[in-house]
């Protein structure tokens, strides 16, 4: 074991000299075998901002303490809120065999998912291509592993189900096909229809998972809101307090004209879908752009803020990257430690992200069921797909929120980001199709309607730091998007400049 721990920490000084990022003494000193394999997992992701690398980082692999969840009905805030899901998970030592299944698991429910399209009904396993003649018509389901554009400008893609693997050619001379497969990302499940031919499949169409073009709008019976809010990051320099106190003054009918105290009386629920504190060492030299440098001190500030909200609306609140919690996703609800003050408020609800809840339900409604996402992946696939950038990247979030649900998979990529391999379920996966999709993470919001489900990004209370600048975010702070359940509008209301 020693000697693996020595081989394993001489692969990450390779990797750490290959990006150029220096690593402290200190963080080799690490005996434990899984830390260091984690560790080193996580540096051959991209998800290394840093330049120096501390012992800070064990945060970002660190194990989830449980949590006691909220589960079930929340009588005090009048059966509002049904939490649908939220991860769960008891402490375990990860296994290699935990990778195996949550790949299974994920290649299991995703296949399920695309069986429900007519043209993949009859469907073959990738062993049983042997068995076809040449010409023959084909249907196949499977992961993409690689995906190359051959000297002729064909693009090669070689797909994997638990059988087998096969290559799929896409001719460039198609062009629509041809467009459409360049967006494709590594490890996304799709379906394909083609011609066999004898080393691989000829294709002529793909299929991907996506959600029904059926699904109904539903529309509650009573003139009600849902409020959409995210990235805080209380405790920044840049944090807006006085942006913030406008909301607050709004949410208790103390500002706006008529009509925006009509709908401020009317909330039935906030959102709040992460980073709610700006958090300690989440990039080189964060510290100088803190105004509250303690951890335990941004959230009982944060606590302070959302405290002046009317207690009898219900917040619901999952954290983000730059919240006190691993990073690795799921991630677990707020922590109980770092994250007391929070759970001291009467009408908090705390998710995990991501998570589903339902509101609104009654005898003879359903509900809405609202999916909150971080969105931490969002940054691989502005990175990765040419498409998303050329029609805005980080100013387009409900493209990217799109491209997520049209793969049925809030991180498709095993690069995307980090995860916790589930052994029983992939958690990242979309089985039901929400009628609400919220994310955050690029701090601009942006709003849309995609196969009737309700696409937000909310905005964030905090001015541009120079990490954005460097990475190419433009903030668009102090938004609030409201949605009137009666009639599905949305509104985006502007308490900033
Ligand atoms: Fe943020
Ligand atoms: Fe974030």
């Amino acid at each position: 074991m020693q000697e693996e721990i020595i081989k394993k920490k001489r692969e990450i000084i390779d990797t750490c000299l290959k990006n150029g990022v220096l690593i402290s003494p200190k963080l080799l000193e690490i005996k434990d075998y899984n830390h260091i394999s984690k560790l080193f997992e996580l540096l051959k992701s991209k998800h290394t901002d840093s330049a120096v690398l501390g012992l800070e980082l064990g945060r970002l692999i660190e194990e989830p303490q449980p949590e006691k969840l909220a589960e079930g009905y929340i009588e005090k805030t009048g059966e509002k809120v049904k939490v649908i899901f939220s991860h769960k998970e008891e402490p375990k030592k990860r296994e290699t065999q935990d990778f195996a299944d949550y790949f299974n698991n994920r290649y299991k429910a995703m296949e399920k998912i695309l069986k429900q399209h007519q043209e993949l009904k009859n469907t073959i396993s990738l062993n049983k291509i042997q068995n076809k003649k040449e010409k023959e018509k084909i249907t196949i389901i499977g992961m993409v592993s690689d995906k190359q554009v051959t000297k002729n400008g064909n693009m090669l893609l070689m797909l994997e189900d638990p059988t087998g693997r096969k290559r799929v050619l896409v001719n460039k001379n198609r062009p629509d096909l041809f467009k459409e497969a360049k967006d494709l990302v590594m490890d996304e499940v799709i379906g394909i229809t083609g011609v066999n031919a004898e080393t691989m499949i000829f294709a002529n169409s793909i299929v991907w998972p996506d959600t029904p073009s059926s699904k109904e709008l539903k529309k509650s019976e009573q003139e009600k809101y849902a409020l959409f809010l995210s990235d805080l990051h209380v405790g920044s320099s840049k944090f807006l307090p006085d942006d913030f106190e406008k909301f607050l003054r709004w949410i208790n009918c103390e500002a706006g004209n008529e009509q925006q105290r009509h709908i401020a009386k009317n909330v039935e629920c906030i959102f709040i879908a992460g980073d709610l504190v700006d958090g300690c060492g989440i990039y080189p030299e964060q510290d100088k752009e803190l105004s509250i440098k303690d951890i335990y001190q941004q959230y009982r500030e944060c606590a302070e803020l959302l405290k002046q909200i009317p207690n009898n609306i219900p917040l619901v609140i999952c954290p983000g990257n730059h919240d006190a919690i691993r990073i690795s996703e799921p991630q677990p609800p707020l922590s109980r430690n770092f994250a007391a003050p929070m759970y001291e408020l009467n009408n908090a609800i705390m998710v995990s992200n991501p998570s589903m809840v339902n509101i609104s339900s009654s005898a003879n409604f359903a509900g809405f069921d609202v999916m909150m996402y971080h969105g931490y992946s969002f940054d691989y696939f502005v990175a990765e797909v040419d498409s998303l950038r050329n029609q805005g990247g980080y100013d387009r979030a409900d493209l990217i929120m799109k491209f997520l649900l049209k793969r049925r998979h809030l991180a498709p990529s095993h690069l995307s980001t980090l995860y916790i391999p589930d052994t029983k379920k992939d958690p990242l996966v979309i089985e039901k199709v929400p009628d609400f999709f919220l994310s955050g993470h690029i701090h601009k919001t942006a709003t849309a309607n995609y196969r009737n489900t309700t696409l937000i990004c909310g905005s964030c209370w905090q001015g541009k730091t120079s990490f954005q600048e460097k990475v190419g975010h433009n903030p668009e702070p102090s938004r609030v998007p409201i949605v009137n359940l009666q009639t599905r509008d949305i509104k985006i209301l502007k308490f900033g400049q």
